[in-house]
């Protein structure tokens, strides 16, 4: 495969992230009153629950660190990633606007009533994914009786589509990759009338992917919740995975907003093949930058061309590392969360879900990264936050990995 040669593991240390600068991006996307908007929103989900936070100690011991916890998003409203907070925040705020009704009085429950159903009409919603942001458009738009057309990239895992078009969703598998796939879904939405709620940003299309990274402030508002809960100590080091990047910037952006210079150092995680945002962070020049070509790489959800506009700059300010890395990372990430030590709870983590926990490992056990966890603050002290963001959302490939250890190469 492409790449294969590529070392396992490659660091970009963002020495602007903790300077003080006028001309820094507002995080205030994130602002205390619009995450309770969204948290309040969420909770009025009837099935609504945080998803577990586990605490990992016996691996925290034996990779030599205080502790790791797993946020474990497959416990999502039963589908089995974290993506439909996002997708049904965005919807929910553009019924809200149709409707001229403030988002925080409006419940859930409220815009499934035929008195507002009949006064929206029927909306077609149109998007692109992967995978796992369709699921949660197409769930939304079901739960809310309207419509969901999803375009899905080539050689998309028909567990994937089927999984979308089961929440009554129309579905398009197209001939293209990731980011063109975005494009004929906006196309598609523009000449039919339909809303695109798409999870990245681009000059001209801002407002929704805000709405959806909004959305995504429900994950780590809960996580901070349940560690209070617990009586933990604030970890040291956040891990996040990074497709276009609207995951990382949303809990970037969170982070940087509560607790300022106090935040925990985030470690931004994308698969070689598709490493935009590493990539601009290396040219450096604080522009955005794509990368080409097929994005081959198991980790799915990350396989993206071109950084969210939005997020970009978010994270150019104030993300503090950049890692690109194999998929033998990802794939070691859901060999241990699946097989955990004694007493550790065995977490089912998908490709896109598990390469935190891959990296972690890698980096604190393989000796040839000894200075790689220098630059990073790696120590005997640290508390280690990994997002889960999946569970084995393609069955049989995860037992693929899993079972037979296919894509072991870490590089
Ligand atoms: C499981 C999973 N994790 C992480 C991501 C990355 O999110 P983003 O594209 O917002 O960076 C995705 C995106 O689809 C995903 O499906």
């Amino acid at each position: 495969m492409k790449n294969n040669k590529l070392k396992g593991i490659k660091l970009f240390s963002n020495n602007d992230s903790r300077k003080q600068a006028s001309g820094k991006t507002s995080t205030e996307f994130m602002s205390r009153e619009i995450i309770g908007k969204v948290r309040k929103f969420h909770q009025s989900f009837p099935k609504y629950q945080p998803t577990p936070l586990h605490s990992l100690p016996k691996l925290a011991n034996k990779i030599n660190i205080k502790k790791i916890w797993v946020k474990d998003e497959s416990f999502r409203l039963g589908l089995n990633a974290f993506k439909v907070l996002g997708g049904s925040y965005a919807i929910a705020f553009y019924l809200s606007c149709k409707l001229g009704i403030e988002i925080a009085e409006l419940s859930f429950e409220a815009l499934k009533t035929p008195e507002y159903k009949e006064k929206l009409g029927t909306i077609t919603f149109v998007t692109a994914t992967d995978g796992n942001h369709g699921r949660g458009v197409a769930w939304t738009a079901r739960e809310l009786d309207q419509k969901a057309v999803v375009f899905m990239p080539k050689g998309s895992s028909q567990f994937r589509v089927d999984n979308i078009k089961k929440e009554n969703a129309e579905v398009i598998v197209t001939n293209e990759y990731y980011d063109e796939t975005v494009k004929m879904a906006a196309n598609f939405a523009a000449e039919n009338n339909g809303v695109l709620i798409q999870d990245t940003a681009w000059e001209g299309y801002i407002e929704i992917p805000t709405w959806i990274m909004q959305g995504y402030s429900t994950l780590i508002d809960e996580v901070l919740e349940q560690m209070k809960m617990q009586g933990d100590l604030m970890p040291t080091h956040v891990f996040l995975q990074a497709g276009v990047g609207s995951l990382a910037a949303a809990i970037q952006g969170y982070l940087t907003t509560k607790f300022g210079d106090d935040r925990p150092l985030t470690v931004i995680i994308e698969p070689h093949n598709a490493a935009c945002l590493f990539k601009s962070a290396q040219i450096g020049d604080t522009k955005p930058h794509a990368v080409g070509g097929s994005l081959a790489t198991i980790m799915a959800g990350l396989a993206c061309g071109k950084p969210n506009i939005i997020a970009w700059r978010v994270l150019r300010d104030y993300a503090d590392f950049f890692i690109s890395c194999s998929d033998g990372i990802a794939a070691k990430g859901m060999k241990i969360l699946g097989n955990s030590l004694l007493n550790d709870p065995k977490i089912i983590s998908g490709e896109s879900g598990a390469v935190g926990l891959g990296l972690l490992v890698e980096l604190l056990t393989n000796d040839s990264y000894r200075d790689l966890r220098k630059k990073m603050s790696l120590f005997k002290e640290s508390r280690v936050l990994i997002f889960s963001t999946e569970g084995d959302t393609d069955p049989d490939h995860y037992r693929k990995i899993v079972w037979e250890g296919k894509h072991s190469f870490l590089g």
